[in-house]
């Protein structure tokens, strides 16, 4: 028994010591988390493990909590594997997204609105160019996101935005500009944060944050940046061929990533807000982004 409890203790041993090192970079270009972010808020409710490879937000009726890069990008190529909080999340908000400090703000989003437990959890993203949103758009995953890590990844460039789940694409906004639709242009930062949406997030607000499931959890990995640093001077030289997201398959959607891009929408898109005729009588021009 002795013997056995040894053997044990050795091997965690010998996999903390590996994790340890595997967490400043493992090989596939991962990092620790504070290589390149910092936490925003909240920062007695994040928890770090394996020294910095995960990261837990986590929020109670006290506070939600959050991380930010620490600078701010003018195009590139912004991921995490992330996993929401699971059971009765009705209220709850985990969101990555990037966005401009700016007052006329652009920002491009992710956002897991919880629900009760059974019940899906709906993935929406929107899109805002010089304050303006009012973009939504929503789909209910084909895999429940509070059972595993998934990526969500988001490609800015000067052509176009997409917003991937694992390598699915599921929004594009295209750059119009010569149509007359506006574009980020703005240095935007990376943001992740679990919060209280409880007034809108579920059923239009119908449906408050059961704090009996609290603490909520959102878990996160992956804290390697794809972009181009933008901090004191503008997003110009982003655009620059050196910067492999702004070249050759980056700059537009395949002939099989437009496959994958309808079917997504046609089986589970929720909401579009390019065919919400109600809020929008004369649709935005961006809409549609890309046609069947
Ligand atoms: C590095 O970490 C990522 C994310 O956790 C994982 O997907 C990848 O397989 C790891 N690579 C190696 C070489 O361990
Ligand atoms: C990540 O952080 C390191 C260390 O501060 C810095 O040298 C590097 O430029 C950062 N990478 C990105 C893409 O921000
Ligand atoms: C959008 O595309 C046009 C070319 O059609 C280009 O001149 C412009 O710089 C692009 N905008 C951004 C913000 O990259």
């Amino acid at each position: 028994m002795a013997s056995m409890a040894f053997q044990v203790f050795a091997a965690i041993l010998l996999f903390s010591f590996l994790a340890s090192v595997l967490s400043v970079t493992n090989g596939s270009g991962d990092v620790a988390f504070d290589v390149n972010y910092s936490i925003s808020w909240g920062a007695d409710h994040v928890v770090s493990l394996n020294q910095g490879s995960e990261i837990h937000l986590t929020m109670d009726s006290n506070s939600g909590s959050g991380f930010q890069s620490k600078l701010e990008y003018g195009s590139g190529f912004f991921h995490v594997n992330l996993k929401t909080p699971s059971r009765d999340t009705a209220g709850t908000v985990t969101a990555f997204y990037l966005t401009s400090h700016t007052n006329a703000h652009d920002e491009l989003d992710f956002e897991f609105l919880g629900n009760l437990e059974g019940k899906p959890i709906t993935l929406q993203t929107n899109v805002f160019v010089n304050g303006k949103g009012g973009r939504e758009e929503r789909i209910n995953l084909w895999f429940d996101p509070s059972q595993d890590f998934h990526s969500y990844k988001i490609l800015w460039n000067r052509n176009l935005i997409v917003f991937f789940v694992d390598d699915t694409p599921i929004r594009v906004f295209l750059n119009k500009s010569n149509k007359g639709v506006d574009y980020p242009t703005q240095p935007m930062q990376v943001i992740a944060s679990l919060w209280n949406g409880e007034n809108w997030a579920t059923d239009g607000g119908k449906i408050k944050i059961d704090w009996r499931y609290a603490p909520f959890v959102a878990s996160f990995r992956g804290f390697s940046i794809d972009g181009c640093p933008a901090n004191g001077h503008g997003t110009q030289q982003c655009s620059l061929p050196k910067y492999w997201w702004n070249t050759g398959t980056y700059t537009s959607l395949s002939a099989t990533q437009k496959i994958a891009y309808q079917q997504v929408r046609r089986k589970y898109l929720t909401y579009d807000y390019c065919s919400d005729r109600a809020r929008y009588h004369v649709l935005p021009p961006e809409c549609p982004q890309l046609s069947s």
